[in-house]
Parts: C-alpha cells; structure tokens; sequence
C-alpha cells in the first residue's frame, strides 16, 4: 500500500507484526452516522481499509475513527428492534445462570457494552447482581430506565480497577457484539482478566471471520468492527493476557457469529470444540492470505452484479426500497455506489433513524409505515441478517407481487 498508510496501523494492533493490506473499500463515513440535509456537508469521512495478520490470524482495520465519532449521546444502534435477538439474548442469558453461575452464592455479572439491557435484563429479573458498562449514554439511559445498572464509560484496565474496588471481582463477564469494537484489545483483556474471579469466566460473541469468507459477507467490514475474530486469532490475543480460550460455539445471529469461551490459564479444561475448530479454520485456508485475495475478488463480483441488477431496475423505471438502515448497509451503499435515483428509501423501525439521510450514500431513511402503505416492487434486503424474521412478516409484499433482492451470500432475486 502507499505510504500515505504509513501513519496508520499497518503493524497488527495485537501482535506488532506488519499485516497485508489487501484491499480497499474506498471512503466511509460513519456506519450508524445517520444525519440530516444540513449535516451533510461537514461529513466525517475515512478509508476503510482491512488488513490480515498472518503471524496472529487477526483481520482487522488499518484505520478507526476516534470510539467518540462512533459512541456518542445519539448512537442509533437500539439491540431490542429485533423480537430474535430478544429471544437469543435470552437463551445466552440462561445458558450463563444455569452453567457458569448455578449453585454460585451472590454471583456477580459484568457485561461490556449492555447497550439497552437485552441481555441484563434476565439477570436483573432474578436480582443477580450485574453491572453493564456501556459508553453510549442514550442506549445506556434505556438500561438505566429498567432499572438495570449500568455505567456510561469505556472499559479497560484502568476501569476494570474501579469496578473490582466498587463490587469485587466477577463470575461472568459477558460481552456481544462489543469487543470487535473495541481497538485497545490488550487494555480489555487486561482488564477482563483482573476482573475475573480465578474460577470466572468470559464470554464474549462477534460475527465469525469464517463466514464472512464464506458467504461474501463484507458488509460485516465498517468503523465499528476493527476486528473481524476467529478462533484461531482469539485464542493468540488472549493467550497474551492469561487467558485461555476453553470453548466455542457457533450462532446464527449477525449472519453468522461464534461465540468464545475464556478462562483464567489452566482453570478448566479445553472442549473438544475448540479444536475441531481451529482444524476448520486452517481448512477454509483463514490462516493465508490468498483467502483474502480471493475474498477480494468474490467482493467486487458481488458489487459488480448487485450494480447491473439496480441498473436494470432503474433503467425499467421499478421501484425498489431498501429493508433495514442497517450498519452493514452503509458499507454496501458506498462501496457499491448506490444513489437515491436506485434506491428510493431505506424502511427502517428505529425512530432515531427515521427522517434523516444514511450516511455517505444519503438514501432518505422513512418509517416502515411507508413500506407497507404502497409496496415497491423490490425491497433490498439490508438487514439479511434478520432473513428469516422479515421474509415472514412480510407474506403479503411477496404475495403481491413484490420480490427480495439478497445479495448474501450471492446476488439474486429472490420471493
Ligand atoms: P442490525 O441487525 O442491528 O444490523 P447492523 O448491526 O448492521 O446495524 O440492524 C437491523 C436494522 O433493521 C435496525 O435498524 C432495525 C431494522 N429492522 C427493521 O426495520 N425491520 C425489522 O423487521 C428488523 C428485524 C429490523
Ligand atoms: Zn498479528
């Protein structure tokens, strides 16, 4: 890459060694930066720009806007519009009281970044004792709301202290969808590990590195996932830190996610799972960069035919909406250079996101009362991640006519 990179993080954020750069999706702006008319003008904008390790394994972004810039007072990012994730947050929630905490006196869970209380919650309804730690205070004030504590902070080492003199140390440390976030990882494990008691665990879930080869998922790729994980790169971050990665389970949510188990070194034993896991990876070729440079390849064909397909449509004057202002999106629309004059408006539930622009690409975001009241003809489906939830709510768009435009894990349409 050109040395305008230089200043960036081409050396790996974990290892120090130097990573391949190999490829760019070209200017971003903020992914859950969704703004008005008047904001657009003084836009933040960066190159995104993955990378791959091949000492640790770690995909990660050469460069991440300040956490400021992405966590803020109007983060759009509201865990509960989805009844699924609901419902699986739950189910993490009891796996966690029933394994890790049964028969435990007082346990105490901590959850980094508890957003609005999806999975606290459960933990609150049984009067455990729980902290979420959660930097963005809109989403966090939700938490508060429901009586859920919660502290608005970044968490590493430093806070990890405070919380230990606060409360003692902590049974579970839960984390999803939160520590590919964050680009200090060597603070957080850190801090994970003095927080931990010697007998506690974290678990923490992110979408999977594997299938997003897989599937072409790229849209996984924004400001706010400098690290795309696999097991084979979780368990080298965290060895450096004392902790051991002793289990993996994989999770459909996020289009694919896995979620790690870690314990104190030597604490417990290592599931079978772990690896048949890393076995997997080293078979989908996760450990060399020629998978990247195919992963490359399989991203620009994508862009290539969901191009010609949106050209089509608009050439034959269709109407086409977008379902889901999701994060992912913001990479689709501007990597792939879509315009109003493709897409009409993106159909969203989340209040906050309604009435302003996506970000970078500008498609007005409208209540899904707008999609319901006059059907278009095809509906971009944004928010694939959430297929199965959508496609059956949504019986009479296709009944009438309409069609699904999925672009992962191929371009097609689809009823
Ligand atoms: P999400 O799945 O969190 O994706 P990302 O992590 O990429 O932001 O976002 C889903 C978005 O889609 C969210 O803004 C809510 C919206 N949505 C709907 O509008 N209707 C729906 O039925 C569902 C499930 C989501
Ligand atoms: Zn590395």
């Amino acid at each position: 890459m050109p040395d305008k990179h230089e200043s960036r993080h081409l050396n790996c954020r974990v290892c120090g060694s130097r990573t391949n750069a190999f490829m760019s999706f070209g200017r971003m702006p903020i992914a859950n930066g969704f703004l008005t008319a008047a904001e657009t003008a003084k836009e933040y904008f960066f190159e995104l720009v993955p990378a791959f390790c091949e000492t640790c394994g770690m995909f990660q972004l050469v460069e991440q806007p300040q956490p400021d810039k992405m966590f803020h007072a109007n983060y759009a990012f509201y865990s509960s519009t989805s009844r699924y994730m609901q419902i699986h947050f739950e189910k993490f929630a009891r796996s966690v009281m029933e394994g890790i905490l049964s028969g435990r006196p007082d346990p105490l869970v901590v959850e980094l970044g508890s957003n609005d209380g999806i999975m606290l919650q459960h933990f609150h309804a049984r009067e455990m004792r729980h902290l979420g730690v959660e930097p963005s205070v809109n989403v966090a004030d939700v938490a508060r709301g429901r009586g859920i504590n919660t502290i608005s902070a970044f968490f590493g080492e430093n806070l990890a202290g405070e919380i230990e003199a606060a409360h003692g140390r902590a049974d579970a440390v839960l984390a999803a969808n939160v520590m590919c976030h964050i680009p200090d990882l060597a603070s957080v494990a850190s801090g994970v590990r003095r927080l931990l008691k010697a007998d506690g665990v974290f678990m923490f879930e992110d979408p999977y590195l594997g299938d997003m080869i897989a599937k072409t998922s790229y849209d996984q790729i924004y400001d706010e996932h400098v690290f795309i994980f696999s097991a084979t790169s979780v368990m080298n971050a965290f060895a450096r830190h004392g902790l051991e990665l002793i289990d993996v389970a994989p999770q459909q949510t996020h289009g694919g996610s896995m979620r790690y188990t870690l314990a104190p070194k030597e604490s417990r034993a290592i599931a079978p799972a772990v690896g048949e896991c890393l076995a997997r990876e080293r078979q989908q070729g996760l450990d060399r960069l020629e998978t990247y440079v195919r992963f490359k390849q399989n991203c620009e064909n994508s862009r290539a035919e969901l191009m010609q397909l949106l050209n089509r449509f608009r050439s034959e004057g269709k109407r086409v909406v977008g379902y889901g202002a999701t994060s992912k999106s913001t990479t689709v629309t501007n990597y792939c250079g879509i315009t109003p004059a493709h897409v009409e408006f993106i159909s969203d539930t989340t209040p906050i996101k309604q009435g302003k622009l996506s970000p970078g690409a500008h498609l007005p975001v409208r209540p899904y009362e707008e999609f319901v009241r006059a059907y278009p003809d095809y509906a971009l489906l944004f928010a694939w991640n959430h297929g199965d939830e959508i496609r059956e709510k949504e019986q009479c768009f296709v009944s009438g006519g309409g069609r699904w435009i999925v672009y992962v894990p191929d371009v097609k349409v689809v009823s």
